[in-house]
């Protein structure tokens, strides 16, 4: 009897001490919700966010302030009710920390609510529209935005012997932003918008919008569409001779994308964007970066994604780092605020007061280097904080 009772006791003084071990071992996990699409339209700013997040955890370690790093990755498939759903269970069940990714502007939206309620920081690392920040204070960006590189390429264009453009977006957010901010500087600068044209997002046909830009024979065309999508775009533009019917495709670097550009063939030479981030960017940390990158992943090239997602582990690193983990996802966004780093994009930081990205914008030509196609930088605009706030 007293036999029983004492084995009783020790069974149930392990359990209890595996029940407290797991429950110490919970609050010594600091987890990470990473929402984004894995799969259809928009998969390869899954492909490449989820690659950089794991490079940054292989080279920064998984333990941080004595916590260990947890990557929850849910496919969206950029799809906002779905994002909306996965947000709700990483938060209210898997308790996460940080909600992170967003690979489209809606996705980011539909999430901001559920960061709001739950004080829970969310680092957007792709999406885009400039007002995505204003939609919870809990948003921190470490992409880029729309209006950040639309307007260099009207302040370029005109210069640069282009004085009409019909302008070709992607009927959304992003594409709206690019649109707005590009016509506005470029007639600022004397430039004619003769046309402004708005493709669908879900699979897009760019054949009869590109007919009406051959009718209207523009200097140039102008282009955004997201991530994924360039490739089709230029090859239809190629195709239909447009460039030798003497227009020229500029564009922001959304097009010549890094992760399909090498694909996009000899016509894509000399093609000008304007973007914050280039794998051809000349800086020791970029070039350490893509060659990092590209070991871990053979046969991917990084493109902006893949940065906004390393700067956004960064950013919960540093912010985990500086509250050792106390008090919450209200010190941890104080602590994401005013960031300031070296990205393999260049300088940059996290305006306090918007939440949002302030970082160097170039303009970039295509050009054949080491047998490869690249977006070459050959000029800068400092500090670019997203003109969209000032409205
Ligand atoms: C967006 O949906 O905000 C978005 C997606 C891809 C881009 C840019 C913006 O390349």
């Amino acid at each position: 009897m007293q036999r029983r009772q004492l084995i009783q006791t020790a069974g149930f003084t392990a359990l209890a001490l595996s029940m407290s071990l797991a429950s110490a071992q919970d609050s010594n996990k600091f987890k990470i919700g990473l929402i984004l699409p894995m799969t259809g339209q928009q998969a390869s700013t899954g492909r490449q966010i989820e690659a950089a997040a794991r490079l940054y955890m292989a080279q920064n370690g998984d333990t941080v302030a004595g916590k260990k790093i947890e990557l929850i990755i849910k496919d969206d498939v950029a799809t906002p009710d779905v994002t909306k759903r996965l947000a709700q269970e990483l938060i209210v069940n898997d308790k996460v920390n940080v909600i992170a990714g967003f690979g489209v502007t809606p996705a980011a939206l539909a999430a901001a609510p559920l960061a709001t309620q739950s004080k829970t920081p969310q680092v957007v690392m792709a999406a885009a529209t400039s007002s995505i920040t204003e939609a919870s204070p809990y948003i921190v960006r470490t992409s880029f935005t729309l209006p950040q590189v639309s307007v260099a390429m009207g302040d370029w264009a005109p210069k640069n012997g282009v004085k009409t453009v019909v302008t070709l977006v992607a009927d959304y957010g992003p594409g709206n932003d690019a649109e707005k901010f590009f016509s506005e500087r470029f007639q600022l600068n004397g430039g004619k918008v003769v046309e402004k044209l708005r493709v669908p997002l879900r699979n897009p046909d760019f054949a009869p919008f590109l007919q009406k830009v051959r009718d209207a024979k523009p200097d140039a065309l102008f282009v955004f569409v997201p991530s994924g999508a360039g490739a089709a775009v230029m090859k239809q533009f190629l195709e239909r001779g447009m460039d030798k019917a003497g227009i020229r495709m500029i564009a922001t670097g959304d097009v010549t994308d890094d992760d399909q550009l090498n694909d996009m063939g000899e016509g894509a030479l000399g093609v000008v964007t304007s973007h914050h981030y280039s794998a051809a960017h000349p800086s020791p940390a970029n070039k350490k970066f893509v060659e990092a990158f590209q070991k871990a992943n053979p046969k991917m090239r990084p493109n902006f994604m893949a940065v906004g997602g390393y700067d956004g582990m960064r950013v919960i690193y540093e912010a985990l780092k500086a509250t050792k983990g106390q008090g919450g996802g209200d010190a941890l966004l104080a602590a994401m605020k005013g960031q300031i780093f070296e990205s393999p994009r260049g300088p940059v930081y996290i305006d306090a007061q918007t939440r949002d990205i302030v970082q160097d914008v170039y303009l970039r030509k295509v050009e054949k280097k080491d047998g490869q196609l690249y977006n070459v930088e050959f000029d800068v605009i400092k500090g670019v904080k997203d003109p969209g706030k000032a409205k």
